[in-house]
């Protein structure tokens, strides 16, 4: 069997009926032996189909099938037919078979820990479930691409070794750099403000790295951001651009990924209500009104929203919901405040329906290099490490505005998971940084 002659089960599907006879190679998903069939479900990356080998017909290939484990490695050829009791509606009579591996025993069964599967997470990476979750990974990430290159921004990159932080010290990682140290990025941002000047409107999708000392469902220590930043625009204007890339990323999946959702048992009906649906804008002084009067929450002026308003309000629109202008005082330094009140700054965050909460975060920027002073010495920040990002504010300064889509977060409300940790490969939380 050449090489060449392999296709995927998904291909030898689609040929089928105008051909039967298919090369295929993959892992051992499933096996049972019975004194006269041997049933293996193959598995390979783009689906699973039952193949069966009869004592009676190939004895010697019921012979060397004996030894088959879960995840061991084959190619075989076979005849492919409907079979209606077959887990995916075919059936592959075996007629050739070569063992690559025969694997040791798995140590993965049907009912594992969570934890157990995080262990394993190099194994675990085959499971359908994992493999469905990837490949919509794939095209939100590829979608994310398409939507601002049709719009034309460009793709532009910052260091992820940083001199100082952007979003709080708090969730700052610190390492060594030769003699002295750095920080780990925590947002492309800062940066792209210096990019602005050169390229208009830019966006990048890269690692970011959090402290984060919560394990929460929702947070990881590292994920990845995608960002964009626009010379010019204000925050209205960003807030339709973020609008409609979540739904360009929906709609994107739904085409794409029908099969990956089934596995996942995921709704599309109710994807597809967001893919056509208007996203509500609110202040967080409206959001207050409506969590207090019609939640009975009790939610102060200036506290910032926690998980519990954030679902709730989610829920009362049951689409994604934009709240803008929080309170300045709780946000970065480089939310400006506004003009008409200043206590409320010129900010968003986009909050996901069925609890999945914030995804997208992202502000005007302050023009006031002052305004900013004030406030990184306020955080315990020393000012002059910034002198390169106000010469921003110096030099042809304009208004310009910018937000982050936390990827993960959009993967897991998308396949409707339960946990962020499924949403990347290797999950790295306060508690996991193995394997
Ligand atoms: O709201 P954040 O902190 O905003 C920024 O970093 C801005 N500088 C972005 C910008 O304006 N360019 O983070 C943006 C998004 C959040 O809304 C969330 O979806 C995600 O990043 N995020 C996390 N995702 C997973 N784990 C974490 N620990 C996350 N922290 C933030
Ligand atoms: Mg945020």
């Amino acid at each position: 069997m050449k090489d060449s002659k392999y296709i995927t089960i998904e291909e030898a599907i689609r040929r089928f009926p105008e051909e039967t006879q298919f090369n295929l190679r993959g892992w051992v998903y499933r096996e049972r032996k019975s004194n006269k069939f041997i049933f293996i479900v193959l598995r390979d990356e783009s689906d699973i189909i039952q193949c069966v080998i009869k004592k009676n017909k190939t004895p010697k290939l019921f012979e060397k099938a004996q030894d088959l484990t879960i995840e061991s490695s084959i190619k075989i050829r076979g005849e492919l037919r409907e079979d209606s009791r077959a887990p995916t509606g075919y059936e592959l009579g075996v007629t050739e078979l070569k063992v690559v591996q025969i694997a040791d025993p798995f140590p993965i069964t049907e009912y594992q820990s969570i934890e157990l599967l995080l262990e394993n997470r190099h194994l675990w990476l085959r499971s359908r479930k994992i493999k469905a979750i990837l490949k919509i990974r794939h095209t939100i990430v590829g979608a994310i691409h398409e939507f601002f290159r049709n719009r034309g921004y460009f793709e532009f990159d910052a260091p992820i070794f940083q001199p100082s932080m952007s979003e709080g010290g708090a969730t700052l990682f610190k390492v060594d750099y030769f003699e002295d140290f750095v920080y780990l990025s925590q947002s492309w941002q800062l940066y792209a403000e210096a990019g602005i000047f050169s390229l208009g409107k830019i966006y990048n999708m890269g690692p970011t790295f959090r402290a984060e000392k919560s394990s929460t469902s929702r947070h990881l220590s590292e994920f990845w951001m995608a960002e964009m930043e626009a010379a010019w625009m204000e925050l209205d204007e960003i807030i339709e651009v973020a609008k409609d890339e979540i739904r360009f990323i929906i709609s994107e999946v739904i085409n794409k990924n029908k099969k990956d959702l089934e596995i996942l048992e995921r709704d599309i009906s109710i994807l597809e209500k967001y893919v056509n649906a208007k996203y509500p804008t609110i202040k967080y002084a409206k959001a207050l009104e409506i969590l207090n009067n019609t939640y009975d929450m009790n939610v102060p002026w200036g506290k910032d929203l926690r998980t519990n308003e954030e679902k709730t309000l989610a829920e009362h629109f049951n689409v994604p919901v934009v709240v803008t202008h929080y309170p300045t005082e709780i946000m970065g330094f480089y939310k400006p405040p506004s003009e008409e009140n200043p206590e409320e700054a010129l900010c968003f965050d986009m909050i996901a329906p069925e609890g999945y909460c914030e995804i997208i975060g992202g502000s005007q920027r302050s023009l006031s290099i002052k305004n900013m002073k004030q406030r990184l010495e306020k955080e315990g920040e020393d000012p002059s490490k910034y002198e390169w990002y106000f010469d921003l504010r110096r030099y042809g300064s304009v208004p310009h505005s910018g937000y982050g889509v936390g990827v993960e977060r959009v993967v897991s409300w998308i396949c409707g998971l339960d946990n962020i940790k499924d949403a990347i490969p290797f999950p790295r939380t306060m508690d996991r940084k193995e394997p």
